[in-house]
């Protein structure tokens, strides 16, 4: 065997390894940054405060309590899906620090990480656990408690804890709504769940204020001269008029609701679906264009973890209501995971830009077509995914957005000498 053909065969070699490592491998999806390597201290409370726990808060916050117990930050940790996916990962230190953040709230210490990326934490037992806590999730401590103070819009002087004011509530947001995802061999447009991300993208295309625009700097950390301009608290946190405690002064408040993909409710608000019929391209047939726009959502629509997708059919039914004939489409964010980690393409809504399906049949068919139905559908859970996690909850992972059914008289219809079709 010549030198050549020995380096030739190892080089080979050693690609085929390194590839094959790569569908093997733990994948780690995003970029481990600063702002969320490690849980939040609760080392410093404020003196009146026992046990950080939301029915704490609730003895005098009620109605803002009632909201978040409704909301999904309520569910961080116990959320069925979550917890299948969890514990599909691995159940990997990282994913508490954004689903159970607080020190108390983990069953382990991070002392230290014996990788670089911070992907591999060295722990300990936790002494102060508290399972209670755990349970509660993204908390009202976990987004209102820094060094000691409660964090808050209006810098109170009349509160029952020490209170600090916060210009912009949207930085709370950032703090988690946004995952870095620069590496070598990751190619994303931008990173998974990375909601401040998709509104920064969609800004900078958009508008001439790309230097406005919040920046995520190469850490990650959010580099952000106006993050107000993400608008999550304006969008997800409705105003409402009312007293922070029992018999305090009125004021303008921030509902605590944040709905999302778990709201039927929110994610119809965000979209205007219309259906018209159109000049067809002959006689005998019939057209139908259906027209979807994100009119509600400054990130894309759907947003979120790249399983939230939505479908469009268009079905041209039978009398039996049998289906003639359909036309599919999936709204979706497209990502190849392996070898490395690559966006392929996304077909999601960006805010503001009408997307249209057509559908064109033949109304000559014998058996008559004799309606047309469009229907739109949002899915929290991919069904492979759902599958190869082995999460069972099939019901609660989607429900329908649109429906509309056109009766075509074709019987009635005139000939096509009589339109005026050539
Ligand atoms: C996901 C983060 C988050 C969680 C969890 C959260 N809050 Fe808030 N809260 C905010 C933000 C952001 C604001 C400020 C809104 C603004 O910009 O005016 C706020 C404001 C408040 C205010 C001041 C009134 C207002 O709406 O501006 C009170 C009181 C309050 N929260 C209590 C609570 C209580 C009690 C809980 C738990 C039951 C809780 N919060 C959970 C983010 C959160
Ligand atoms: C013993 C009653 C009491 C408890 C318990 C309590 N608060 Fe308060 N809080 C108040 C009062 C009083 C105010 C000031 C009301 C005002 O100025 O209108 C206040 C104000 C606030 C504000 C607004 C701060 C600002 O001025 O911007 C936030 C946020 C808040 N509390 C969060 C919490 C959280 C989170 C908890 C639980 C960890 C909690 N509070 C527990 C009584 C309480
Ligand atoms: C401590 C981390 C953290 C912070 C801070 C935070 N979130 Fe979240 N948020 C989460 C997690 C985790 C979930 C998903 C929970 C689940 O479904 O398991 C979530 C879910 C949501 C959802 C989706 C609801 C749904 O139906 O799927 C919305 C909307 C949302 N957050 C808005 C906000 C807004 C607005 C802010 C700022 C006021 C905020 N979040 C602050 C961690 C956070
Ligand atoms: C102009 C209004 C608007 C703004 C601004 C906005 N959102 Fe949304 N958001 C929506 C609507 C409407 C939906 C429901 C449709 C959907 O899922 O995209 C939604 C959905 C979501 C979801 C649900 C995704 C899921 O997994 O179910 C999250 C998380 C979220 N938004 C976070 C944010 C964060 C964080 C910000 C700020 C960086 C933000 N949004 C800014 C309107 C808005
Ligand atoms: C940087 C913060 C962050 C980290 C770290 C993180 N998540 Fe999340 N996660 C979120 C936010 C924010 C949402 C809600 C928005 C969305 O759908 O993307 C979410 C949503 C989810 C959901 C969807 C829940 C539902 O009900 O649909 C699952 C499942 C999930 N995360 C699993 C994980 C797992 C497993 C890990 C660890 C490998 C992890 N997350 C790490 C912030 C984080």
């Amino acid at each position: 065997m010549t030198l050549k053909r020995t380096i030739i065969i190892g080089l080979v070699l050693l690609t085929v390894a390194f590839l094959a490592w790569r569908f093997v491998r733990p994948m780690n999806i995003f970029v481990v940054s600063g702002h969320f390597e490690r849980p939040i201290s609760t080392a410093k409370i404020p003196k009146s405060l026992e046990t950080l726990r939301a029915e704490e808060c609730a003895g005098c916050h009620q109605e803002f309590f009632d909201e978040w117990a409704t909301s999904i930050h309520s569910q961080a940790w116990t959320d069925p899906y979550f917890q299948v996916d969890f514990k599909f990962d691995g159940s990997q230190q990282i994913c508490l620090n954004c689903h159970t953040p607080l020190d108390r709230q983990q069953e382990n210490l991070v002392l230290g990480f014996r990788d670089t990326d911070k992907w591999d934490p060295i722990l300990e037992p936790n002494p102060d656990f508290d399972r209670a806590l755990q349970h509660e999730g993204v908390t009202c401590t976990v987004c209102h408690l820094r060094e000691g103070k409660i964090i808050g819009p209006f810098g109170s002087s009349s509160a029952a804890h020490p209170v600090e004011k916060i210009e912009d509530g949207n930085q709370i947001c950032a703090g988690c709504h946004v995952v870095a995802g620069e590496r070598w061999d990751t190619f994303f447009k931008f990173p998974p769940c990375g909601t401040v991300a998709e509104i920064q993208t969609t800004h900078a295309a958009t508008t001439a204020k790309e230097n406005a625009a919040p920046k995520v700097g190469s850490s990650g950390e959010i580099v952000a001269p106006d993050t107000a301009s993400l608008g999550c608290v304006e969008c997800h946190m409705p105003l409402v008029e009312r007293p922070l405690v029992e018999g305090g002064e009125g004021r303008l408040v921030r509902r605590h609701l944040w709905r999302g993909g778990h709201d039927p409710e929110m994610v119809k608000s965000g979209l205007a679906i219309e259906l018209l019929e159109k000049t067809p391209s002959g006689p005998e047939k019939r057209k139908f264009t259906l027209t979807i726009t994100n009119v509600g959502a400054a990130h894309y629509l759907p947003t979120g973890t790249p399983d939230r997708h939505l479908t469009v059919s268009l079905r041209v039914l039978n009398r039996e209501g049998d289906v003639a004939e359909e036309d599919n489409h999936t709204l979706k964010r497209t990502i190849l995971w392996r070898p490395f980690i690559i966006d392929l393409w996304d077909t999601r809504l960006q805010r503001g830009q009408p997307r249209a399906y057509d559908i064109e049949f033949s109304v000559a068919e014998n058996p008559r077509p004799a309606a047309l139905e469009a229907v739109v559908q949002y899915f929290l859970v991919d069904e492979k995914r759902r599958k190869r996690i082995g999460y069972e909850d099939k019901d609660a992972t989607s429900y329908e957005v649109f429906r509309q059914r056109v009766v075509l008289q074709t019987e009635e219809r005139p000939s096509a000498s009589e339109t005026g079709y050539e």
